[in-house]
C-alpha cells in the first residue's frame, strides 16, 4: 500500500514537470528570460569596466618602435648575470604570465621567497608588487634584472654595457626614444619593458558583453555572474543586490 502511494506522489510530480515543460518553451519565457539578462547586463554594467586595451601612461606614450623593444627584453635572457633567465621565465606568457610555481628559482639557482604574480593587466594596478612598494610597471621593471635573486645583474651600469655591445639593441632603443641623444639608459629600459607590459590587458569576452553585446557569453557565464558576490577592500558589499 505504502509503495503503491509513493508511486503514484512520483507519476504526479513526473506529470507537474512535464506541464512546466510544456510551459517554458513558450514565447513568454523567452521574452521574461531576455528580459532577466538585460537586467543582468545593467547589474554588471553598474559594477565593472571594461578593460582598456592598452593603458599608456603620461610621460611614457606607448609607440610601436618602444613596444617592440619593449617585447624583445622582456624575453631577452641576456639580462640575467648568467644568460639563464628572462621576464618571461617566471611570468611567461604563455601560462597566463605566471611560472605555475610556489616560488620562483633566481638565476643562481637559489629560490625566492614570494609568487610572481601574473603581468597581465598588471599595469592598472594601483601600485606593484605583493607589498606594494613600486608605484608602476615602469618603476618596477628596473627592479627583477638588479635583484640577487632574480636575474641578478650586478648594477646598472653592467647591464647597459651589455645591451651596448648588442648592435640591434643599439639602433632599437634609437628607434623607440628618437628625441633622445643618448637613448641607451637605465630609464630607458624600463620605459620600454613597462610600455609592452601596458599591452598585455585580458580584454575578451566579458568586456564585450559590458560594451552592452548580451551575446557574448554563454548561458553558464551569464548564469555565473547572476552568482557573483563581488567584495570591496573593506568587506563592505557581500551581495550583488546590495552593490547597487
Ligand atoms: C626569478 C623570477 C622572476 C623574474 C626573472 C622576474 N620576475 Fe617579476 N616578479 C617575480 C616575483 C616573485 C614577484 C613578486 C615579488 C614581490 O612581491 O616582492 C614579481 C613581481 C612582478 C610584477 C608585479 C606584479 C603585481 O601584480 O604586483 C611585475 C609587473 C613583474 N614582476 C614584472 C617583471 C619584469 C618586467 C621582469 C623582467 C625585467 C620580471 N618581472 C622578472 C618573479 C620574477
Amino acid at each position: 500500500m505504502k509503495q503503491t502511494f509513493l508511486a503514484f506522489i512520483m507519476l504526479a510530480f513526473l506529470f507537474t514537470s512535464c506541464q512546466n515543460a510544456e510551459e517554458n518553451t513558450g514565447n513568454e519565457t523567452v521574452d521574461s528570460l531576455k528580459q532577466m539578462d538585460q537586467n543582468l547586463l545593467v547589474k554588471a554594467q553598474k559594477l565593472f569596466k571594461v578593460l582598456p586595451e592598452v593603458f599608456e601612461k603620461e610621460g611614457n606614450p606607448i609607440t610601436e618602435a618602444k613596444v617592440k623593444l619593449g617585447k624583445m627584453l622582456y624575453f631577452d635572457t641576456r639580462l640575467s648575470k648568467d644568460k639563464t633567465q628572462s621576464c618571461n621565465t617566471c611570468h611567461d606568457l604563455a601560462t597566463f604570465g605566471v611560472d605555475n610555481l610556489p616560488t620562483s628559482p633566481s638565476d643562481n639557482g637559489g629560490l625566492g621567497t614570494r609568487n610572481s604574480p601574473t603581468v597581465f593587466n598588471a599595469a592598472i594596478h594601483a601600485s606593484q608588487f605583493w607589498d606594494g612598494r613600486e608605484p608602476d610597471v615602469e618603476a618596477q621593471a628596473g627592479g627583477p634584472v638588479l635583484n640577487p635573486v632574480e636575474m641578478a645583474m650586478p648594477d646598472e651600469a653592467s647591464v647597459l654595457k651589455r645591451l651596448s655591445a648588442v648592435e640591434g639593441y643599439v639602433a632599437l632603443f634609437a628607434e623607440a626614444f628618437p628625441e633622445e641623444e643618448k637613448s641607451l639608459t637605465y630609464e630607458n629600459l624600463k620605459n620600454a619593458i613597462g610600455a609592452f607590459e601596458r599591452t598585455l590587458m585580458t580584454t575578451y569576452r566579458f568586456d564585450q558583453y559590458l560594451n552592452g553585446d548580451a551575446t557574448a557569453l554563454n548561458e553558464q557565464a551569464l548564469r555565473n555572474i547572476e552568482k557573483t558576490q563581488p567584495y570591496f577592500h573593506d568587506g563592505s558589499v557581500t551581495d550583488l543586490k546590495e552593490a547597487i
